[in-house]
């Protein structure tokens, strides 16, 4: 082997003070082990030392605690890009400490690539081979890894031999080296391979390895609520009546599903569909479920840019790879994510929501406006370029003291123009071709909970004129009242 092999601290003390870093990690699939510790460990240091030393961290999505947390523990972070779902991270943006910058996911490649947002100086990501030619096989959580390792100046590898050498069967890496992004990517099927198992890099650009031997850590999402379920079962029902009436082709089109039990319930659900033929996924991340429907001949095949599974199905699925082989793709985000490629293919997207209003617009990343959960994601890359674009939210939330159907969003992240269906356990408003006081009608009688529907039918009561009967004054007098009151039910509308 060619490489320097490095302590954790020996590669933490590599990365100066105001580094644009690059590390791998999609969700928990291929997050950093040590390193991030140790420059968590450099950075307290530095600071009880009287000096500054701070990173701006650019990551493929979220990360694990021993990434994000530690690092906002130690306040090592002065920028985060694209996203993030960590507690005390959150806590440092709201309180303005950490910069964020939570941006489609498919579009942060390319704007580092102009020059819109810095630049990585230090890749560093998880790999499970290396040669000494410089071809690297990612783990399972493919990201902006391989566009991190093209743009940097140096490379740092964690190499984790827990991960199999074979993944980059289910590799398929992809850099368009037009940097004007006006090439076609030449993705037709979602199957299609268009790039490389590996990733051939110039091996003068790794400066160490760190080598590790460690999972990701990944616990299974909880079983299904009823609620979730109840979820589940509405968005199939509505798909199986769209493929009946001839809205979705004989083979059906490929799904994106967003992650969590909400998605999990809606997967489970499309298992148990009679009508719905298997599947196929095309989305950024593959979840136990979707192994679930595989094993259950549901599912066909999957591409995405994360195996995001527990450790139990990753192990299910090293010790029956053979089966799995050629049922995976995993691609750089900049592809899974391609909103070119999501058209092309005709996805069917579905997403969760916070919040919903009547007019279809949606909230998914703050709390009253103000606080942020985690980020868009790719749920905007989905949204905006899918065949149908579904929304999914539990009608109310903290044991009914809040509705998720308001007359207003207090944050918008997708308009009502990329909205088509927004399903909660009460039932579906499908709002295609519908006007806005249409679309209020249905929102309200099929999504709301019963608890919420006089009032928001007062609420358009308030505004008789208007296509879009908004009153400026009331607009978000139900996020206001659980302010002021902890139940939007004590709502004043006048
Ligand atoms: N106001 C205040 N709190 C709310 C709320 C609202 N309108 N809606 C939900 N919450 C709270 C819940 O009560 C819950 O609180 P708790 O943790 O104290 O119980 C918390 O928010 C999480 O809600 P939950 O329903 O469990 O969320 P989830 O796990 O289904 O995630 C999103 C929902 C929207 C946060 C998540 O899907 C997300 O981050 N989406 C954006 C990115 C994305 O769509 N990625 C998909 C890939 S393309």
């Amino acid at each position: 082997m060619r490489y320097k092999i490095l302590t954790p601290e020996e590669a933490a003390a590599l990365i100066e003070h105001d580094e644009c870093v690059g590390m791998s990690g999609f969700a928990h699939a291929g997050a950093l082990k040590k390193i991030p510790a140790a420059i968590a460990a450099k950075a307290k240091a530095e600071h009880e030392a009287g000096r500054p030393y701070k990173i701006k961290l650019m990551t493929g999505a979220s990360t694990t605690d021993l990434v994000d947390k530690l690092l906002s523990e130690a306040e090592a972070v002065s920028l985060r890009m694209p996203y993030q779902s960590c507690p005390v991270t959150r806590k440092a943006i709201d309180k303005g400490d950490i910069a964020y910058n939570d941006m489609h996911l498919s579009f942060m490649m390319r704007a580092m690539r102009h020059g819109h947002i810095p630049r990585v100086k230090t890749a560093i990501v998880e790999v499970s081979e290396v040669t000494d030619e410089g071809e690297l096989t990612f783990t399972v959580g493919m990201g902006n890894s391989p566009a991190f390792c093209m743009l940097a100046d140096r490379i740092i590898l964690e190499l984790n031999t827990y991960h199999k050498p074979e993944l980059k069967d289910i590799h398929d890496i992809y850099i368009s080296h037009d940097e004007s992004g006006r090439c076609l990517v030449p993705l037709y099927h979602e199957d299609d391979r268009i790039g490389t198992r590996v990733l051939k890099v110039d091996p003068e650009k790794i400066v160490g390895i760190v080598p590790t031997h460690s999972p990701d850590g990944f616990a299974a999402f909880k079983e299904g609520t009823p609620e979730t379920d109840r979820i589940g079962r509405n968005v199939v029902r509505f798909l199986e009546e769209e493929y009946r009436m001839g809205r979705i082709p004989e083979g059906f089109l490929p799904i994106q599903s967003g992650v969590g039990n909400v998605a999990n319930s809606v997967l489970a659900a499309l298992g148990d569909s009679d009508i719905i033929p298997p599947v196929r996924m095309y989305g950024e991340v593959i979840q136990d479920s979707v192994v679930k429907l595989m094993q259950r001949g549901r599912c066909s095949f999957a591409s995405g840019c994360s195996l995001l599974l527990s450790d139990e199905m990753l192990e299910e699925v090293y010790q029956n790879f053979d089966f799995y082989r050629d049922k995976f793709l995993l691609r750089p985000a900049e592809i899974s994510n391609n909103t070119s490629v999501i058209r092309r293919l005709g996805v069917v997207c579905m997403n969760t929501a916070i919040e919903a209003d009547l007019f279809g617009n949606i909230n998914s990343t703050h709390f009253y406006g103000s606080r942020i959960m985690n980020g868009i994601g790719g749920s905007g890359d989905f949204a905006r370029c899918s065949v149908l674009t579904i929304f999914t939210c539990p009608s109310v939330t903290k044991r009914g003291a809040i509705s998720s159907i308001v007359p207003m969003v207090s944050h918008t992240d997708h308009t009502e123009h990329d909205v088509d269906v927004i399903v909660t356990e009460q039932g579906v408003a499908d709002l295609r071709g519908k006007s806005p006081r249409e679309r209020a009608e249905i929102v309200i009688d099929h999504c709301a909970h019963p608890d919420y529907r006089p009032l928001l039918r007062r609420y358009l009561a308030l505004t008789p004129i208007g296509h879009t009967p908004h009153s400026l004054t009331k607009a978000f007098a139900f996020q206001t009242a659980f302010l002021e009151t902890g139940d939007m039910r004590n709502v004043d509308l006048g």
